[in-house]
């Protein structure tokens, strides 16, 4: 048993633009998706995942294990939401309803090993799960429909949410399945949860743990990557 992690990688990286979905593009040797899953499990608590691929993808290298640790698949949906839903209901039957569950976006290859120890230690003493985020540096607009500024937030309380997120697995999909339902388009986990009145906890994490959307942001991983392997 332990604690599994669901891995969604089947988004088509639109923003991203090319050929290749970016979860497949490769960075010292590696795709994206890899590196996101050696960053889970070189925790010692995370002791398999599900990775999530998109219906007709040609590209998944077929592994059954990664680092030593079990690896699953399942076909994810047309949403992120939907996907993480497709991979809470494939993993392991001994994975208990409210057992705690990690959420990992395959195109999030730079968490640090530290920042999931501070999730798994702070979040699983609360009772509904906790997620990382990163507070907001920028100064935010609030626009008017003429484009023109009608005030600035406070940014003080604001956060950026990133993954790994961590949840029970029968409360989140249980989340999941109401927003969908309401057709309300969920943009992180923890959004799901919010929207049934729970408070999950928000836990610092490093504001390199990003998200590659765009090719900048790629360039800014393989500096990442090569700074760290100096
Ligand atoms: N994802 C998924 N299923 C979807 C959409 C997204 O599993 N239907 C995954 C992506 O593969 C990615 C993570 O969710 O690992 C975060 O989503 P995002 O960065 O939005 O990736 P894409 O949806 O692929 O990119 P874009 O929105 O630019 O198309
Ligand atoms: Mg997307």
């Amino acid at each position: 048993r332990g604690l599994w992690a669901v891995v969604p990688a089947a988004g088509r990286g639109a923003r991203f633009g090319g050929d290749v979905p970016k979860q497949y593009l490769e960075v010292g040797g590696e795709p994206l998706l890899a590196h996101a899953l050696r960053a889970l499990f070189a925790h010692a608590a995370v002791s398999g995942a599900v990775v999530v691929l998109a219906e007709g993808d040609g590209r998944w290298p077929g592994w059954n294990e990664f680092a030593g640790k079990p690896l699953r698949t399942c076909a994810g949906g047309d949403s992120r939401a939907d996907s993480v839903l497709a991979g809470l209901a494939a993993l392991p039957d001994d994975v208990r309803a409210d057992d705690f569950v990690l959420v990992h976006d395959a195109a999030r290859p730079n968490l640090g090993v530290d920042d999931l120890g501070q999730l798994l230690e702070r979040g699983r003493n609360d009772p509904v799960g906790a997620i990382l985020a990163a507070p907001v540096r920028d100064t935010l607009k609030r626009a008017g429909d003429d484009g023109g500024i009608d005030r600035t937030e406070p940014r003080e309380r604001l956060w950026r949410a990133l993954t790994p997120q961590l949840f029970r697995r029968l409360q989140l999909s249980r989340a999941l399945e109401n927003a969908r339902d309401a057709g309300i388009a969920i943009t992180d986990e923890s959004m799901a949860m919010e929207r049934q009145g729970l408070r999950p906890l928000l836990v610092e994490g490093a504001e390199d743990n990003i998200k590659v959307t765009t090719p900048a942001d790629l360039a800014y991983f393989e500096f990442l990557l090569q700074r760290k392997e100096r």
